[in-house]
């Protein structure tokens, strides 16, 4: 498996401790926009089944996702936000190719990255929970451990996809340009209590 190319500082984890109410409004719509990615596969790919069976088990994980985001706003008061520009997601997608064969290849090695991504911050979060001042903690750190195990999977399901409808070398070449782009996104985005916000 590949590896990305920026790493998240704690600075961004610090930024996420201190407000953590507004970095769970926000996730909770990554997780929403995430289902929505995924589910958009069946519309516009509807003669891949392989494709579409994947996606769709995506699909059904970041819903699940949202709805449990979702029920950690309940119990803290909070509410959705209304529905805001993602930087980061629009920023890679305006590197990708805009039709055919190698649009597929594009959405599903940035769907790779992405996950990866989330996978390492909800990491880094379920390992400083237990030392911060956010309650309940230890439960909130164990929900995060979770989704990060879940986006570990997504990262190679979207990774194993784009190894099934394309050759490997062509994979390769275009994967290293995304992780050169994805690390260069997040440097020039600012360090906000957001899940894909600037490295810090
Ligand atoms: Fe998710
Ligand atoms: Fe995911």
């Amino acid at each position: 498996m590949y590896k990305l190319r920026a790493d998240t500082s704690d600075d961004w984890v610090d930024c996420v401790l201190r407000e953590f109410d507004a970095f769970l409004v926000d996730h909770a719509a990554c997780e929403r926009k995430a289902g929505a990615a995924a589910e958009h596969y069946a519309v516009r790919y509807h003669d891949k089944p392989q494709l579409i069976d994947t996606t769709l088990t995506l699909a059904e994980d970041e819903l699940a996702h949202f709805h449990k985001v979702f029920r950690w706003l309940r119990r803290r008061g909070l509410q959705l936000g209304p529905d805001r520009r993602e930087p980061y997601v629009n920023e890679l997608l305006e590197e990708a190719h805009s039709s055919g064969q190698r649009r597929l290849l594009d959405r599903l090695l940035i769907g790779s990255v992405t996950e990866y991504r989330g996978c390492e911050r909800f990491a880094l979060l379920a390992r400083h929970l237990p030392e911060s001042e956010v309650e309940p903690a230890d439960e909130l750190a164990e929900f995060y451990r979770q989704l990060a195990a879940d986006d570990s999977r997504h990262r190679t399901m979207y990774f194993e996809l784009a190894h099934h409808y394309f050759d490997a070398s062509h994979v390769e070449e275009r994967l290293d340009m995304w992780l050169d782009t994805e690390a260069a996104v997040l440097e020039s985005l600012p360090l906000e209590p957001r899940l894909f916000s600037g490295v810090g």
